[in-house]
């Protein structure tokens, strides 16, 4: 038993429509991008007193006994109290591919992979639902007021339309799709973009308001066009949406750079994905499409272009598979 490793695993994901909007109650559509990865693994170790959770030197490595407000340390603590783990002796070791302040979720599958290898390593695994309430509980640390999507996609696994306080409902999209993700290279904390809106909010609640209605308008749309199969007019609901994330203030020259140069490639459609002001912007491109249109955002700026494909359904939206699959570092 004291040689077991417990291990975890999380996707990355992607907001396809609807990101800022979402945190004040309108409906958004995001996907998993499981080609980016956080991985666990968490052991019995004697050397350690207590807990320690050890990451690439871009984390850092943290003493959750000395800094247990720390968000790796918090992770760890909430997984072994929700399992009713000891806290001492435990080591956990988190990898991740996920860019982070990008845009991409990483805080959030960071948290699931490290509860994930804590569950396992005791021999019992967090339902779903409760492990989304735990991520949730962290992401209130990295960025103040999350709606929500980020824990629910990176712990389901599943392209979800999500709505604040309501039960996530799963999709299937009717055709796989291609995205090609794109890095400028540029930090953004969340918390500092959400803060932002929030104030441009305050001063103009008029127009403010009503570009968040649109933006859940689209998030509407595209979920039928998600599940009809219609990418081309997906496509042109990313780039309507991009062109209201631009009137809320949270696009950048280099965002806007790569989103325009993917279109002129061929691309169906480009944004900005996830809090903006840096991080990633995405574009849906056919199949024959995607090599050029990456080449197109790599001369375009980005540091880092990764093609995700995400499969047509497979599983039904009333009963989502349950994945526990950990994964391996
Ligand atoms: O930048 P990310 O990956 O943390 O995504 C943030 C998405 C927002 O809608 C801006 C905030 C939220 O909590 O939904």
């Amino acid at each position: 038993m004291r040689d077991h490793v417990g291990r975890g695993a999380a996707p990355a994901k992607a907001i396809l429509l609807g990101e800022h909007a979402v945190v004040y109650g309108w409906p958004a559509i995001a996907v998993p991008l499981p080609q980016l990865r956080a991985k666990a693994e968490a052991r019995f170790d004697a050397r350690f007193e207590g807990v320690a959770v050890e990451a690439a030197a871009r984390f850092g490595g943290v003493s959750v006994q000395r800094e247990p407000d720390q968000p790796l340390a918090k992770a760890a603590l909430l997984a072994l109290e929700a399992v009713s783990g000891n806290p001492s002796h435990v080591v956990v070791h988190v990898e991740s591919t996920i860019p982070i302040a990008a845009g991409l979720g990483s805080g959030a599958a960071v948290s699931a992979a490290i509860m994930r290898a804590i569950a396992d390593l005791f021999g019992s695994p967090l339902p779903e639902a409760r492990l989304s309430a735990l991520v949730y509980e962290i992401e209130k640390i990295h960025h103040g007021t999350p709606s929500g999507i980020d824990n629910t996609v990176v712990v389901y696994g599943l392209p979800v339309y999500f709505r604040k306080g309501a039960e996530p409902e799963f999709l299937q999209p009717a055709a796989p799709l291609t995205l090609l993700v794109a890095d400028t290279g540029v930090a953004s904390a969340t918390r500092e973009a959400v803060a932002a809106v929030r104030q441009a909010r305050e001063r103009d609640p008029q127009a403010v308001e009503a570009c968040m209605a649109r933006i859940g308008g689209l998030a509407e749309q595209g979920r039928a066009a998600l599940e009809g199969g219609d990418l081309p007019r997906l496509g042109r609901l990313m780039d309507e949406d991009h062109g209201a994330l631009v009137e809320l203030g949270v696009s950048s020259p280099e965002l806007d750079a790569l989103v325009a140069a993917a279109r002129e490639a061929g691309a169906l459609g480009a944004k900005l994905t996830g809090a903006g002001r840096g991080g990633h912007a995405i574009a849906l491109a056919d199949a024959e499409a995607a090599a050029p249109v990456a080449a197109a955002l790599t001369a375009a700026g980005a540091r880092r272009v990764t093609t995700c494909r995400i499969a047509a359904g497979q599983r039904t939206a009333a009963a989502p598979r349950a994945d526990h699959s950990p994964g391996r570092l």
